[in-house]
Order: C-alpha cells, then structure tokens, then sequence
C-alpha cells in the first residue's frame, strides 16, 4: 500500500516525482503529495484524490528549481484522505520532511510522549510521529537521527526522509515492506517499485529487511542496523518502460486482459520441453524432499486464493496429494497442523501482500517446505521461501489482477504435473498429453479474444442489475468466485458465488423474476449436474448467463445469454473460462462509468494486515 518516490541529482526533480508517482498510483490513491528543497526550504504540496488533483495543485512556479525531493500516493489506514493526513508528512520546524508506507503500530504511545515533549501533531496518522521522533534525535547526523527512530516504531514500513541542512541527501529505511534504489548517473532515485523510475534507469539495488540506505546524487550505501555498510549488487532489469503505459488501450486493465495469452506462454516457456518431462528450475526443493510431500497447503489472498482452489482440483486430480488452502489472514491466526513433509505454497502476484507473506513465514517457522508462486522477481515471498515459481505474466498495473491470475493457474497446473512426475502418479505419456494441450492454450485463448463479442453485448443487457449470483461446479467454481470478485471489486455490484450444488440451501431465495445468474457450465464430468442447477435457476424465472464449451448446442435453450469458450479438457478449462467473466465485469464496469483501474478504497498490493 501506498507509493513512495525520492530523488536526489542535478535535474530538477518536481516532474520527475510526479512522472514516478503516476507510476505508483496503483499502490494507492486516496491523496498524493510532494516536498522538496527549494532554496533551503522544504516545500509541501498535497491533494486528496488521485493524481489528477496533486497535478492541478503542481501548477504554477512551486516546487520548480529543487533536485532533491520525496513523493507519496496514499492508501489510507490511519486517518482519513485529507490533505493533513496526505503524505509528506513534517516535523514541527519545517525542518524534516518524510513519508511512509506501511503502520506504525505503537504510534498512539509514541505521539503521546513526542506531545508531552512538546511536539505538535497536524494530522491523525501514525506516519506523523516518524517526522517527529527524527526531529527528536536529529544532532546534524539524518541517517543517526533515522537509525534511532526506527529503533523506537514496532510495525513494518519503508521510509524516506529529507533535512534542508542536508540539500543531497535521501535517507531510507525498510522493514517488511517494499523499497529499492535506482541507480542512475549523477543521480539516484528510491521507491517502492521499480516502475516509479524505470523511464530513467533500468539498474536497480535492492534493500533488505532491517537496513537502512543513504543516498546522494553520487552514491548509494547500504547499513545493516549497527549502521554497518553492506555490500549489494546492481541488477538491469529487463522490463519495458512501454510495459507500465496503455499502449492504446483505454485502461490498462482491457490492455492486461488482452494480453493474457502471452503471459500464460510465457509462463509454459521452457517448463515443458518437447522431448518430455516437466523442468520448474527455480524450485530449489529437492524430486527427494518433494516425494516425501504428504500434504499441500495452499496459502493466498483474493484473486490469488481463486488460482489456489483451481490448484487443488489439478493438484488432487494429477499429483493424488492431499491439499488444504486458507486464505492467508486466516491461517496465520489458526494453529495449522503442519510438519516437514507439508509443502506450503504462497501464491501472491505482488509477493508483498502482508497476510500471504506472515503466513508463510509462520509455515516455515513451523518446519515446512514453503514455496513462493510470485510474479515479482527479487521481491519479499521470494526471500521467505525454501523455492520460486515465477509466473512470467510481465508488470500488472490494473488494480484488478486479470493476466497474473491466468499465469498463476498456469503456475499450478506446472506444480501438479511436476509433483505428479516426482511421485509418479502419472506416466510420463500422460503427463506429455497434457503438456501438449497445455501449450495450445494462449493461441486458443488469442483467437477468442481476437473474436469476442458477446460479453459487451451481454453487459449492455444486464449492467443496470442490483445483484449477480455465480454459480459452478468443480474447477468452474473458483472461476466463478473469480468472476464474481472481479464484478463486485470494478463496478461495486455485489455478487455472491456458489458451488453450485449448494444453492438450494440458501442463495436460492436471492432469485427472483430477471435476476441475472451466470453460470459456468463447461463439458466435464458435473456438466449435467450444473444443468440441473440451470433448470432450478429458470424455474425461479431468473435468467442464465451461461459461460459454456463451444458446439455445446443443447446449452442453448436454457440460456438466456452464452458465452462459448474454446473446447479444452476439463482441468484446463479455469484458463479459458475466467476470460469471458473478467470481460463481463469488464463492460459493466464501463457502462457504469467506473474507474476499472483504481476502484475506490482498493489498491494493488496490500502490505498491511
Ligand atoms: C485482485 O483483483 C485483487 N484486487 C486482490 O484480491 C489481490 O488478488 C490480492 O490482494 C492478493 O494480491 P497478491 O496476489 O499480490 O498477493
């Protein structure tokens, strides 16, 4: 949650930390701010709202002439959006400017003494009090000043501060949360993720948990926590900077969608060889270790969890190993039965979502296996588990994940048939199969998308509903929670998903003459249990929107509405079948005037709990 950017260097650095700042705003876009040093002061701009109302705020000679400077885009947690309450934040002289992503969680204690010391507070957020405790310890040394504060905040966070008595210097601080150096030539920049800086330089340092960065245009140094320089490598990333741009698409979510069938490609490439077998190369957990696997515990969070549900279908189906899954925040305050032959696999697109990170840690503290699925490279999942998965689903700026999650389903059908060869439970003939069928998908799923119609069609039908049930059956199931926690999360219509065998015992009193069911009902072996679930559905008067396997005729005349998706076998078919629900939520979203890439109260990567 929440973007921070910093630059220190020669040019002048108000549009650069705004350009970065866009870049971020996925992160959170509740108010967005700026200070700088300008002639030896530091000068604060903020707004509430998106970007829009910090860029109108910019206008004019403010800021211009300053070549060191912070920026933030907020997601709130403490304190409501308000300009007091937007990011940067400073201390009462003016003096000492700073912002923050993540909590403090002791701030109510620690603003209590810093105000019986005599400091005064300006807004209701715990960030405020870092400013404050900096000011406290400042003696003409900002990274002491910074070093002793952190000392005193329990909670996780990534933080920058700037002192006009030091007109280069950016000092910065990570604890759990993300933050990263970009180095350039005569100047660096820190932030949250690398897009914030990408379009100036594509050399990145990492900084770990618990150390502290000081950076000046000429250099970067890394302290551990006894103020101790650490040594860190700088690595180019590959990234496009046109990869973080709509590249002609109105939003970046309908360009993320379209571009589904190159992250699922990219995601097979390599892992599936022609001449047989399964290679998942950064797995670094032993076949040996693997083939003593008991048990799989799925762990994630929202759309994440959906790819997991579909991986215990394949996982059962294909390694015949037994599976449980928990969203994270709830195994993490559960006492789950885990042991050393329990793969715990962390599925999160960001590899920073707070809950799916403490959850694995608990499970590797526990003595499991932990392997992270994970769309970041370098980022935290990867270094609090024993393996890697990457899916390869390239940067997701749309709040609403689309293409990680089809990368992810791809992730678990890879981890099944890898945990299938290892434990033998299927023939290298089978597994070859299916690996082959695999491989067709994003040219299946390419031609869909090059000819899809209906679902605009059906979302100019139906966008004016109060209320849409999903209904599934098997793997169709978590494309329907999928499909429903996309409508809910872009066009604010709530939704409810269920198996579909569990209707009658509840949901089915929602129905009622016109109310629009969307029903996945691909060929498979509960196909004609879902019909059945159809025909109660219609008999309720609702009306069917069904997501069904082209050439299925039959399907038709219970159908108020189809959406015919290419045949595939069953334990395929969650790749193919999300595609036309996401389009869906998608048109409806539009139709209703919302914002698909930031819907409000969201944001991309959640690192609070
Ligand atoms: C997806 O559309 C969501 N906005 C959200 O549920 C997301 O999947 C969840 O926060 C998990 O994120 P992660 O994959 O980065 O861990």
């Amino acid at each position: 949650m929440c973007g921070i950017i910093a630059y220190t260097g020669k040019r002048q650095c108000k549009e650069l930390l705004y350009q970065g700042l866009r870049k971020l705003e996925y992160r959170g876009y509740d108010s967005a701010g700026l200070s700088v040093l300008s002639d030896g002061n530091i000068e604060l701009v903020r707004a509430v709202g998106n970007l829009d109302s910090l860029e109108k705020a910019l206008v004019g000679d403010g800021c211009t002439g300053a070549r060191l400077g912070l920026g933030h885009t907020r997601w709130a947690t403490h304190g409501r959006p308000s300009v007091e309450n937007a990011h940067p934040h400073l201390d009462c002289k003016g003096d000492i400017s700073i912002v923050l992503n993540g909590i403090i969680e002791n701030y109510q204690t620690l603003r209590e003494e810093l105000a019986s010391e005599g400091h005064s507070f300006l807004s209701e957020t715990d960030a405020e009090v870092v400013a404050h405790l900096v000011e406290k310890y400042y003696d003409g040394d900002l990274v002491k000043a910074l070093r002793l504060s952190i000392g005193e905040i329990s909670g996780h966070f990534a933080i920058c501060a700037i002192h006009r008595a030091h007109p280069d210097l950016i000092v910065g601080a990570r604890k759990e949360c993300p933050l990263l150096i970009g180095v350039g030539e005569g100047e660096n920049f820190i932030a949250s993720a690398i897009p914030a800086f990408l379009s100036e330089t594509r050399d990145v340092m990492v900084i770990e948990d618990n150390e502290l960065v000081v950076v000046t245009p000429e250099g970067v140094q890394i302290l551990d926590l006894d103020l101790q320089p650490q040594d860190r490598e700088v690595t180019r990333v590959s990234w496009d900077a046109d990869a973080a741009e709509k590249g002609g698409y109105e939003t970046f979510m309908r360009k993320e969608i379209y571009e589904q069938p190159d992250s699922l490609a990219d995601t097979l490439a390599g892992r599936l060889p022609d001449e047989g077998g399964v290679v998942l190369e950064e797995l670094a957990i032993s076949d040996e270790e693997l083939a003593k696997i008991d048990k799989v515990y799925i762990v994630a969070c929202g759309t994440s969890y959906h790819a997991g549900l579909v991986g215990r279908y394949v996982l059962e189906n294909w390694a015949r190993v037994a599976v449980e899954l928990d969203v994270a925040s709830e195994f993490r305050y559960r006492d789950p039965v885990l042991s050393p032959t329990t793969l715990v696999v962390g599925i999160s697109q960001s590899g920073e979502t707070a809950d799916t990170l403490a959850a694995m840690r608990q499970a590797r503290s526990q003595g499991a296996k932990v392997l992270a699925i994970t769309n970041i490279m370098g980022s935290q999942a990867t270094r609090d588990a024993d393996g890697i998965l990457y899916t390869r689903a390239g940067l997701e700026i749309g709040v609403a994940a689309t293409k990680t999650h089809v990368a992810q389903i791809a992730a678990m059908h890879l981890l099944a048939l890898y945990l299938a060869q290892v434990r033998g439970t299927m023939d290298p003939g089978e597994i070859a199969e299916v690996s082959t069928e695999l491989k067709t998908v994003p040219d299946l799923m390419r031609d869909y998308l090059k000819n899809e119609a209906s679902a605009h069609e059906i979302a100019k039908r139906y966008y004016d509903q109060p209320f849409f049930l999903y209904l599934g059956r098997g793997v169709g199931l978590p494309v329907c929670l999928e499909g429903a926690l996309k409508l809910k999360e872009i066009s604010y219509i709530p939704t409810e998903a269920y198996a579909a065998g569990e209707m009658k015992h509840g949901p089915i009193a929602l129905l009622d003459d016109g109310s629009p069911v969307v029903v996945v009902a691909n060929d498979g072996h509960v196909y004609d249990k879902v019909v059945s679930n159809i025909e109660e559905v219609r008999a309720r008067g609702a009306l069917a929107i069904t997501v069904a396997t082209e050439g299925n005729e039959r399907i038709k005349t219970l159908s108020s509405d189809i959406m015919y998706i290419p045949r595939t076998s069953e334990m395929l078919s969650p790749l193919l079948a999300v595609v036309p629900l996401q389009l869906l939520a998608y048109y409806i979203a539009r139709l209703k005037g919302c914002n698909v890439d930031q819907p409000r109260n969201l944001a991309k990567t959640v690192t609070v709990e």
